[in-house]
């Protein structure tokens, strides 16, 4: 029952160092399974998703050792057939890249459907399946798992996505990398996290080209190696420290990003009346004048990403006017609306637009992550808020943030984990 405990109103200063990008490591140690060697893998993000990734890979017999904290090496050689765990696999949306890559390497996977967080009653795969037929597979779910078969082997073809798919782009790359032929897939995902699996897989021996652009070739090659290859910074880690200086006011300095992947979010912000300064592989933002109103629709990279939307409406509560936030990717990506409110936020929703009355100064209250950037937007309400926030179901949190206690607590925040048992009835025997 652990929770964080927020005591809000200071301003953060100093310096964060970002970690490993996780929708990249997710993707990633998957994709060691394509390879016939051990690959090392630097910058691995300290975050429960990828523990998660980790030993799923372990439990089908891969061998993990672990160099220092964010170093780790993986030989998938041992694994023997493409069964995964049930328990282990729903626990993270991520686990559908096991799919393509087992696919890839076995011709064969039986994967459970996929968790992860809940943005309304459905998140579809049906372009992941719909990539994976024109493969040559065949495609069954039931019994809740989804099982992809292609006995002969997987041929080259061209694939055209429907919606542009992050998972879709990126099972599709791991399905099709050792497939006979080539693929191509068009209107794919862009995100850096994109470029970054196509670079591993290339590292390692794959011909995979055009990622980040509107189409990406994919030459099928007998086999690939191992290999070392050190993971991009995290985007939207980055992001959500930008943003809660934003809210705090103060003057940070954010290590170990690429700006050019934080454009958008920088754009944004600095509409919002912070001051940016782009280094090489570093950004400093600064915020002593009062936030400024704006409005954000969030779009597949390079537009403005979702992941960072609960983050900036949190931050526009205080802004010196109303703000609409038009939510593109995602049904339902408001549920942290109803957190909000408890601490005195004026938002009102319908369907995909939120309206963010500014004005507001937050007050302290206990609410819940509710997923894992809506718990990062709770931090944000806390360390802007008036008295102390305690946040429940952490774990959301845990889950994208490498140890955000103490990275904030470094920068100045009045930030704790205190660990509260259950209530236990006080009933005689
Ligand atoms: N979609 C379909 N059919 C599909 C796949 C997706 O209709 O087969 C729709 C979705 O319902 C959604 C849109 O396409 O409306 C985009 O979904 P996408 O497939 O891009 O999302 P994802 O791969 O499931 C990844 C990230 C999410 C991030 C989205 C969008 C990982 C593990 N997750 O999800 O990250 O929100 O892309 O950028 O990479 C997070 O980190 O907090 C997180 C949720």
């Amino acid at each position: 029952m652990e929770k964080i405990r927020i005591k809000g109103g200071r301003r953060l200063f100093g310096e964060v160092v970002i970690g490993g990008a996780k929708n990249s490591a997710v993707a990633i140690i998957p994709a060691t399974i394509l390879c016939s060697g051990v690959c090392r893998i630097e910058n691995m993000p300290r975050v429960s998703d990828v523990q998660v990734q980790l030993q799923i890979l372990k439990e089908m017999g891969a061998v993990i050792r672990a160099k220092d904290d964010t170093t780790v090496e993986i030989d998938a050689r041992p694994l023997s057939n493409g069964r995964t765990s049930y328990d282990l696999t729903r626990k993270i949306r991520a686990s559908y890249y096991l799919l393509g890559a087992l696919l890839g390497r076995f011709g064969d996977a039986e994967v459970s459907l996929p968790g992860g967080c809940n943005f309304g009653s459905v998140r579809p795969i049906d372009q992941h399946i719909k990539g994976f037929e024109a493969l040559g597979a065949s495609v069954d779910v039931r019994g809740g798992y989804i099982h992809a078969s292609a006995p002969e082997g997987l041929i080259g073809t061209s694939i055209y996505l429907d919606k542009v798919s992050v998972g879709a782009t990126m099972n599709v790359i791991l399905a099709a990398v050792l497939a006979q032929g080539e693929t191509i897939i068009g209107n794919p995902a862009k995100e850096p996290h994109i470029v970054d699996l196509a670079n591993f897989l290339n590292v390692m021996g794959a011909d995979v080209r055009g990622a980040g652009t509107d189409t990406i070739r994919i030459k099928g090659v007998k086999s690939l190696h191992g290999g070392t290859y050190s993971i991009i910074p995290d985007q939207i880690e980055a992001g959500t420290y930008m943003a809660a200086v934003c809210g705090t006011g103060g003057n940070l300095l954010v290590k170990n990003v690429i700006p050019k992947h934080l454009d958008c979010i920088t754009a944004k912000l600095e509409e919002m009346g912070a001051e940016i300064e782009e280094l090489d592989d570093a950004i400093r933002i600064i915020r002593r004048d009062p936030i400024r109103r704006t409005n954000i629709r969030t779009l597949p990279y390079p537009g403005f990403p979702t992941d960072m939307q609960p983050q900036l409406a949190t931050v526009l509560c205080a802004a010196d006017g109303p703000s609409i936030i038009t939510e593109g990717i995602w049904d339902t990506r408001y549920l942290y609306v109803d957190e909000l409110r408890r601490m005195g936020a004026n938002i009102r929703v319908d369907g995909k637009v939120a309206t963010v009355d500014g004005g507001t100064t937050l007050s302290g209250a206990t609410v819940r992550a509710v997923d894992l950037r809506a718990g990062a937007a709770m931090v944000i309400a806390g360390l802007m808020a008036n008295g102390t926030t305690t946040i429940e179901d952490i774990n959301y949190i845990e889950r994208g943030y490498e140890d955000i206690v103490g990275k904030l607590r470094r920068i100045g925040a009045d930030i704790t984990i205190v660990d509260e048992p259950p209530v236990k009835a006080e009933i005689e025997a």
